[in-house]
């Protein structure tokens, strides 16, 4: 009896040991991520996370002071006496075209970026918003684009709208717009020397039945290979003038420099399907993820596999979320995405998501920017993404492509690439789980100036 007793209470006292065992442990790793969070960021601002020495100079937050004009000296007078409206906003500020501060979003021809001055001190340097030139001297046209890269000739593509042409509005309440001139192809070995590769996929002249025709929408071209039809694939956003058609494109092409065959549009699922960008797994499926329902939500789903059209499955996620240009990649398994909100040319914040399955559960894990200004953050640096190319031997590291639109004079929208890094310690906590992140922190870094690391250009 006596041994009985014994042999429960030890049981008891095993199982609360087992119990406090495990709490302490769990209060022991979650200090130690508190400490890891708050050694983090040091008194310099500057993150030290990512397990890779080699990039952390790009993780360094770089602050910077951007002035509102003060309401004297704010105008020129000819500009007030044509519009005496008063900004309050740096968003107003950006957004029209007589603002003094106008050259801090748009800096003029005396700053471009020009690969064929070749060995100054600026070569190799991103300068995200500055005027880029390509191998002709000619600013590059590939706005709302992406990036394929082509393993056997070690050749980065980059698709994009060619909006080379007068901004107008087709009527009062419409979107400021450019007619379609086409698709461009720009091709490099080391992502910042571009050579002009043509338009590989042309506006329509006269058809104007034709889904390219020049007074329609051609937006978010993005090309990917299939590897059993060796074909090089493009989906794009096609629309009206008044954004009512809502459908995707499909081209294809043998060559990455075109000319691609216009094939035909459709509703994708038979849902309107506006900002878009398609997503090639290491699997081999490539997927399709459409703002829908009037931008309300997204829709994801697997393309058949010639990748010309759509399968039969689609997921609607970030429901009532109201995200557009979706920008996707993919990290040790894990599935990100970047978007932004829906504002027309006018910037705003931008938001990470994660999810273990391309088809969901999405979750929406919070703002990446990182450095600049309040403000800069607020409005993804004044831009929109696009595309994010991974940088090949650099786990983790990633070039995150956007667009600072300008409504005024669309053909001088600008490209903000900057570095985007995943892993790292958060700097407020996201989606928690007992008190441990879910998904690693997605950061993008501002840079007035910057330049991949120079093992990744001796990899070239
Ligand atoms: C925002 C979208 O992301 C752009 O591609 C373009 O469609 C504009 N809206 C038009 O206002």
């Amino acid at each position: 009896m006596r041994a009985r007793n014994k042999q429960r209470k030890h049981n008891k006292w095993s199982l609360h040991a087992i119990v406090w065992s495990l709490v302490g442990c769990v209060l022991i790793l979650h200090l130690y991520s508190l400490v890891h969070h708050r050694d983090g960021v040091g008194e310099d601002g500057k993150v030290h996370f990512s397990p890779f020495p080699m990039i952390h100079e790009l993780e360094e937050i770089e602050e910077e002071l951007f002035p509102m004009p003060s309401a004297r000296s704010k105008r020129n007078p000819r500009a007030e006496k044509r519009r005496p409206k008063r900004h309050t906003t740096l968003i107003e500020e950006f957004l029209d075209e007589n603002s003094q501060i106008r050259h801090l979003f748009f800096p003029d021809q005396k700053s471009v970026i020009d690969p064929r001055i070749g060995t100054g001190n600026d070569s190799l340097y991103f300068y995200p918003g500055r005027i880029w030139l390509d191998t002709d001297g000619n600013p590059i046209q590939a706005h709302g684009g992406g990036i394929l890269y082509v393993e056997r000739t070690r050749t980065y593509y980059w698709y994009g709208e060619n909006k080379d042409g007068p901004t107008y509005h087709a009527h009062d309440q419409a979107p400021a717009r450019v007619d379609i001139v086409g698709v461009s192809c720009y091709s490099s070995k080391d992502l910042w020397t571009w050579k002009n590769e043509g338009i590989v996929l042309a506006g329509e002249e006269t058809d104007l039945n034709h889904d390219l025709h020049k007074l329609n929408v051609l937006e978010r071209p993005k090309v990917i290979y299939n590897d059993y039809t060796r074909k090089y694939v493009m989906w794009m956003h096609v629309d009206d003038a008044n954004y009512t058609k809502a459908s995707t494109g499909i081209a294809v092409s043998d060559y990455p420099t075109g000319p691609f065959e216009y094939l035909y549009s459709k509703r994708p699922h038979g849902f309107e399907s506006r900002d878009m960008t398609i997503f090639k797994d290491d699997t081999g499926i490539a997927y399709i993820i459409y703002s829908s329902e009037d931008n309300s939500e997204l829709h994801i789903g697997p393309l058949t596999d010639d990748y010309l059209d759509v399968t039969r499955v689609m997921r609607r996620i970030l429901i009532g979320q109201h995200r557009e240009a979706p920008a996707l990649f993919k990290c040790q398994g894990t599935y990100y995405m970047i978007t932004s909100g829906c504002t027309g040319w006018a910037p705003n914040e931008a938001l990470a998501h994660a999810a273990d399955s391309m088809m969901g559960p999405w979750e929406t894990m919070g703002n990446p920017c990182l450095g600049g200004n309040k403000i800069f953050r607020q409005t993804t640096f004044f831009a929109q993404s696009t595309y994010v190319v991974p940088l090949a031997g650099f786990p983790g590291s990633y070039l995150f492509m956007a667009d600072r639109w300008n409504p005024a004079n669309l053909s001088n929208s600008r490209y903000i690439w900057l570095p985007l890094i995943v892993g790292g310690a958060v700097d407020e906590p996201l989606e928690y789980n007992f008190g441990f992140p879910l998904w690693d922190r997605v950061s993008i870094y501002w840079h007035k100036r910057w330049r991949l690391p120079d093992r990744w250009w001796a990899a070239q």
